[in-house]
């Protein structure tokens, strides 16, 4: 096992360019499984642990999944012997519950494990299988596995009682090869759905109003192999834009898609940063200030993505000012607050916010991350924090930040990974 050593107060300076969106990737890649007689090639792939687990996951299930120099994945679904999503790989990864809807949809049956929780929260999927068997599937839940069948899923009315991300993403995926029209209201708006439909639609699928809280499904007989480029990771570019103010630097972030970053830039300009934007870009200028605490409170999109909460509560520890975090998403989203206070932060945890009164400075410290964004959110600690910063089973950033060092390294930040 590797850990992080950082030296913190280096300003951070000059250009950095993001990824393919993890959160968009993951769902495409359990859709190909529906292609018929042609392979799907996906492109602007993420380097990542989630992306290996969702090949390994395919491998076994006989799909062929061949990764070409350029990281552009092909996926030929025309071997699958078995629609089966076992425990020791769905435990590690709890967005292996998205090929339910796409088994079930093309081949009539699935048995997956139940992901259980994780650190951020208790996480159910109850919404993704009530709204399956609204479309005719028949569930049992039996020794830790949901397992689903159906002659043929039939379109219908699905309201979510809740806006959830994956939950929109399995029906989406199900209603394509389903009998009729699907209409799914109360839909989750984020980018990476939109992504998915406008995939699937590529695919040969009829959707229409992804990107609104209704998306309207028109079944088709079948979907086809194509080539897709996945969008930008925009909670990547949010933790590099962060990094650059925490340290009071000026960087660039490149390749990404600025309108889906809109009310992270709103924070970051309200805690005093110069932030300009071109389509695909975005240049925070620090100009070596302090930053002013800003209040921030989670919610669906287009409001202020919980992925991003750990990275604002790291800005904020070291801010001018007192502020308040409201966490409307996971209720156990705090892991990294009492690895902070290890650092010197002042935070005060009350039901799902945390209130916190910002320092001059943190002080490096050995600490541990507990999920992924909070990973992100130590090292972010680490950068701003005087002397060093030793960060644990950091196995967690791997899952969703693609080379997280070398790019900070870019910047001129002093990070290294050692062997423990
Ligand atoms: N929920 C239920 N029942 C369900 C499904 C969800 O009660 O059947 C609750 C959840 O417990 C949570 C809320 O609904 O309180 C929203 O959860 P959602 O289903 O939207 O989360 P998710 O689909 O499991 C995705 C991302 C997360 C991101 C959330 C929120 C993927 C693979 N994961 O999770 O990403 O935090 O949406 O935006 O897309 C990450 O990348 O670090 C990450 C955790």
């Amino acid at each position: 096992m590797d850990k992080l050593i950082i030296k913190g107060r280096v300003v951070l300076n000059g250009e950095v360019s993001v990824s393919g969106a993890k959160n968009a990737v993951l769902p495409m890649l359990c859709a190909s499984v529906m292609a018929s007689n042609s392979s799907v090639t996906l492109k602007n792939i993420p380097h990542l642990h989630d992306v290996t687990t969702t090949v390994r996951l395919l491998r076994q299930m006989g799909v062929s999944v061949t990764l070409d120099d350029n990281m552009d994945i092909q996926l030929d679904p025309s071997t699958i012997d078995n629609f089966y999503a076992p425990y020791n790989l769905v435990k590690t990864m709890r967005s292996s519950i998205l090929v339910l809807g796409p088994l079930l949809s093309k081949f009539g049956s699935a048995k997956v494990s139940l992901p259980g929780g994780c650190a951020i929260g208790t996480r159910p999927v109850e919404m993704h299988l009530d709204a399956l068997s609204q479309m005719g599937a028949s569930i049992n839940i039996d020794n830790g596995y949901i397992s689903a069948s159906s002659k043929k899923l039939i379109g219908t009315d699905i309201r979510f009682p809740k806006i959830t991300v994956t939950g929109t993403e399995n029906i989406l995926m199900a209603s394509t090869l389903a009998e009729g029209k699907t209409i799914i209201s109360n839909a989750a708006r984020e980018p990476e759905v939109v992504d998915l439909a406008n995939f699937l639609n590529k695919m040969g699928a009829s959707i229409t109003g992804q990107g609104t809280d209704v998306i309207e499904i028109n079944g088709v007989e079948e979907l086809r192999g194509v080539s897709y480029t996945a969008l930008p990771d925009r909670i990547e570019t949010g933790t590099f834009l962060v990094a650059a103010a925490i340290t009071g630097g000026h960087v660039t972030v490149k390749n990404t898609i600025s309108a889906h970053v809109n009310t992270i830039i709103e924070k970051l300009r309200d805690s005093g940063a110069h932030v300009t934007t071109t389509e695909t870009s975005v240049t925070l200028d620090m100009k070596g200030k302090r930053p002013v605490s800003v209040d921030i409170e989670t919610g669906a999109y287009p409001l202020f993505p919980t992925d991003m909460q750990a990275q604002l509560t790291a800005l904020n520890t070291v801010a001018k000012g007192i502020s308040i975090i409201k966490e409307n998403i996971f209720e156990n989203r705090f892991m990294h607050v009492q690895e902070m206070t290890r650092m010197g932060a002042d935070i005060r945890l009350e039901q799902n916010c945390a209130i916190i009164s910002g320092k001059e400075e943190l002080v490096g410290a050995s600490v541990m991350a507990t999920d992924l964004r909070a990973s992100a959110s130590l090292i972010l600690a680490g950068l701003a924090a005087t002397g060093t910063t030793e960060i644990e089973r950091i196995y967690h950033i791997d899952r969703g930040y693609d080379c997280i060092e070398e790019k900070l390294r870019q910047l001129g930040a002093d990070i290294h990974r050692v062997p423990m």
